[in-house]
């Protein structure tokens, strides 16, 4: 299973992640990105359909300033 989860203190909102895997990553008013998958709600606890997993990765590998963490267990993160 995979999960994933962006980190908000380090995004720089460059936009790209939403560009690339648009099901899995959008923005808030401040144009940070953030897991909306599935109401995730940048928790990082909702499992990503294999389907995307192309997706996720791209987008991962795209950020400028790696912020979109990926791992095989929810982050449980609040937001
Ligand atoms: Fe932010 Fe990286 Fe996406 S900088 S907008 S998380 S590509």
């Amino acid at each position: 299973a995979k999960y994933t989860w962006v980190d908000k203190d380090t995004c720089i909102a460059c936009g790209a992640c939403g560009a690339t895997a648009p099901d899995i990553f959008d923005y808030d008013d401040e144009g940070l990105a953030e897991v909306i998958y599935q109401s995730d709600a940048n928790r990082g606890v909702t499992e990503i359909e294999e389907g995307l997993y192309d997706d996720l990765q791209d987008a991962c590998d795209g950020c400028p300033t790696d912020s979109i963490k990926i791992a095989d267990e929810p982050f449980n993160k609040e937001g």
